[in-house]
């Protein structure tokens, strides 16, 4: 493609976005893709093809073979998983990103990679109300931030004594503490980083579903007398299901005194922290040793981008810094070189689409989205709240309403029945999309706000569909 064909079918392919979130925005697609399973499999050729097709062409199989197998997170009745905004202004970051196909791999490699990276991560660390003793990296998600958390802990609790002998170094079972409700990413980091399952305490929770702490400060006293070597605790601002906050102050304090390393997962609820008035959930957040935020979920600036924030970046360069002849420079000794803070050498441009979002939408535009989120939230909560037999299953903390819809007479196991089929029937009809999950050992439903074009009045017309979905379901048993 030379640089005139990419103008005229760049300009194409614009037009198309545009034109494809102004039918979102106008609610007339199914959220829910109708997709089968391997359909699109079977329509595609089996083999790459060997002689060029025309742009045209691949546009029109952009719109008949794969708009039907996307799912359309940016729906403004999409309720699901969680709100993961690609604002327009951060697509077009992508994009400059993705022009531009600079690699960071050293200061030297895309100088300006570099610092603009480090000045998105401290203008974030600011808006979120964090010290400036913090500096951040952005990473790709926020699993591999957790990873490269539970890493540093590890090296930090041994004395860099793993990284040097790795599963060799023969001491006592180092111990991962975190709370039932955490994401499963946390599992996962503590596998890979070589804690291994036996060695996660998955503590249980409060009415609210927060860390219960006093089971922390006993599982830990436990550990220590079977001679195990208490490391790490992760607390969850904004947890997967309901939002719940653990308490950072009080649990900040044990990993204190108990000589832990506190990573907080703030993936989803970090965001909230743009709002002065939401910080008190994760007061004492100073006293963490790290700090995920996902710019790529309420913030709306496009998958993917992880802020990840460290009291000394130190524990993770002494891990993570490899340097070859062929990447040192004069002027290593003056600059950040990225790659030594995470695991990929090769980093893209992720900062340009924080800092085109940042500076296109501006921090209050931002902050008003997110209070207009909080109140729908808050709208939906007192409708479930008034309505038999509606009932709201959790704090509505942030932006996320957990319900069950509970006719009277149901066995447990039938009232999840009915849970799962309603939540189902709404997500079949295209008319709005939710994540059924399992709280407590029971299916409920979460309802996520969130995405930028959700209105108040599509907060309404779901909240009209559950009603007619519960209905039918429970008309049904
Ligand atoms: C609390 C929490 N932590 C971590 C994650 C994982 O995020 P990522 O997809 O960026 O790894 C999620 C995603 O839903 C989450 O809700």
């Amino acid at each position: 493609m030379t640089p005139d064909e990419f103008r005229r079918a760049g300009h194409e392919l614009v037009e198309w976005i545009a034109s494809y979130r102004e039918r979102l925005a106008a609610g007339s697609l199914p959220v829910q893709s109708r997709l089968k399973p391997g359909e699109l499999v079977a329509r595609l050729p089996a083999a790459a093809p060997e002689q060029a097709h025309a742009f045209d062409e691949i546009m029109r199989d952009l719109d008949d073979l794969i708009m039907p197998g996307i799912t359309h997170w940016q729906h403004p009745r999409f309720f699901g998983y969680f709100p993961s905004g690609a604002s327009l202004a951060s697509v077009l970051g992508d994009m400059m990103s993705t022009g531009l196909g600079v690699i960071g791999l050293n200061w030297q490699a895309s100088p300006a990679l570099t610092e603009l990276e480090q000045v998105m991560c401290d203008w974030l660390r600011d808006l979120l109300g964090l010290p400036s003793s913090f500096s951040g990296v952005i990473q790709d998600t926020a699993s591999v931030a957790t990873f490269l958390a539970l890493v540093s802990a590890r090296e930090r609790a041994t004395n860099y004594g793993a990284s040097r002998a790795g599963l060799q170094d023969g001491g006592a079972p180092l111990v991962v503490y975190t709370s039932a409700q955490a994401h499963s990413s946390v599992e996962k980091a503590a596998l890979l980083a070589g804690f291994g399952r036996q060695f996660v305490r998955s503590l249980p929770l409060d009415a609210d579903f927060r860390m219960l702490v006093p089971a922390l400060e006993a599982a830990i006293a436990a550990d220590r007398a079977a001679g195990f070597r208490p490391c790490v605790v992760v607390a969850t601002s904004g947890t997967t299901a309901t939002t719940a906050m653990d308490p950072i102050d009080a649990i900040a304090a044990i990993a204190r005194r108990e000589s832990l390393w506190l990573h907080v997962d703030a993936a989803m609820g970090g965001t909230a922290m743009l709002l002065p008035e939401c910080r008190q959930h994760w007061a004492g957040v100073e006293g963490a040793d790290s700090v995920v935020v996902n710019p790529h979920k309420w913030m709306t600036v496009a998958f993917d981008c992880t802020l990840y924030l460290v009291r000394d970046p130190e524990h993770l360069v002494r891990v993570m810094s490899t340097n070859p002849s062929y990447l040192q420079t004069p002027l290593d000794a003056q600059v950040r070189n990225y790659r030594d803070w995470g695991i990929a050498l090769g980093r893209r441009f992720r900062a340009l689409k924080i800092w085109v979002t940042l500076r296109e939408q501006g921090v209050a535009a931002i902050r008003a989205r997110l209070r207009r989120d909080l109140a729908n939230a808050q709208w939906l909560a007192a409708q479930v709240d008034g309505t038999r037999p509606w009932r709201r299953i959790a704090p509505v903390t942030l932006q996320t309403v957990c319900v069950r819809h509970e006719p009277p007479g149901l066995s447990a196991d039938a009232l999840d029945g009915h849970t799962r089929r309603w939540a189902q029937a709404i997500n079949d009809s295209g008319a709005a999309y939710l994540t059924p999950a399992v709280v407590d050992g029971r299916w409920i439903v979460r309802v996520s706000i969130g995405i930028e074009s959700t209105q108040a009045r599509h907060v309404a017309e779901l909240w009209q569909s559950m009603c007619a979905a519960a209905a039918a379901s429970a008309a049904s048993v």
